[in-house]
């Protein structure tokens, strides 16, 4: 089996906020704003090694559990991209942005930041950045499966045609290749529902360093271990 030393999709659990804060004696809203610099730097570094997909989990199905301060610090700190993001026009012209994730839930200010930022960036080809929010990896599988039976009921899909990649397009992330490579900062040894369909043959890289501690170095050593990596998708070498 072919081996590529540059992944064409890694995907970034960014963990460890809270504790890189508190180890500051800092509110964890300290840490999501460090974790949102850490985001910019790896969105940079993947575009400079050529790396067309990087899927970040920002903010999670089960995140809504958390204290109202730290929920409206993260949605400020995702809105602060989005207008940055947009703003810079020229800055940002080779970055995709993409949401996935059911943002039914969220502020209509914020919708509209995503979608016009979407729109704006959509024909962008240098990488294409996804932002996980309101995303679950089950909570994808049901929304992908009702649009599978919608098409079924409306005569427009046969039971029968519904296959693995079926279920692929049905996904968020729809079009895109699977990760092949997914990193996990802060010493969790856990997939948290991020991707569970796409990650079949993704390789895992778990690290000690905490998110907002994230750089160029790390993404380094993770892609070096990608590198030496055997992957065999189920045959033999
Ligand atoms: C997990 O660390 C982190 C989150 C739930 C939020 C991630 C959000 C950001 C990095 C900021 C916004 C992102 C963008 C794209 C601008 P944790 O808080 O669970 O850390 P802990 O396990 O140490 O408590």
């Amino acid at each position: 089996m072919e081996k590529t030393a540059i992944p064409r999709h890694i995907g970034v659990i960014m963990d460890g906020n809270g504790r890189w804060a508190a180890k500051r004696g800092m509110p964890r809203t300290f840490g999501h704003k460090a974790g949102a610099k850490a985001f910019r730097r790896l969105v940079e570094n993947c575009l400079k090694r050529k790396i067309p997909y990087v899927t970040v989990y920002a903010f999670s199905t089960e995140n809504w559990k958390r204290p109202q301060k730290e929920v409206d610090a993260i949605m400020n700190l995702l809105g602060e991209y989005l207008d940055e993001a947009f703003e810079h026009e020229e800055e940002n012209k080779d970055i995709c942005v993409k949401v996935l994730g059911d943002i039914a839930p969220f502020a209509p200010e914020l919708k509209e930041k995503i979608c016009k930022l979407e729109e704006q960036s959509k024909h962008r080809t240098g990488i294409t950045v996804n932002i996980a929010l309101n995303y679950g990896g089950r909570d994808e599988l049901v929304h992908g499966i009702r649009s599978l039976i919608q098409k079924v009921n409306e005569g427009t899909l046969r039971a029968e045609e519904i296959d693995e990649e079926q279920v692929s397009q049905s996904l968020y992330t729809a079009g895109q290749p699977d990760p092949d490579l997914i990193i996990r900062p802060s010493g969790e040894l856990r997939l948290s529902n991020f991707m569970i369909w796409q990650a079949a043959y993704s390789e895992f890289v778990f690290m000690d360093v905490l998110w907002p501690d994230f750089g160029e170095k790390e993404l380094d050593e993770a892609l070096r271990q990608y590198a030496m990596r055997n992957r065999r998708f189920g045959a033999v070498s």
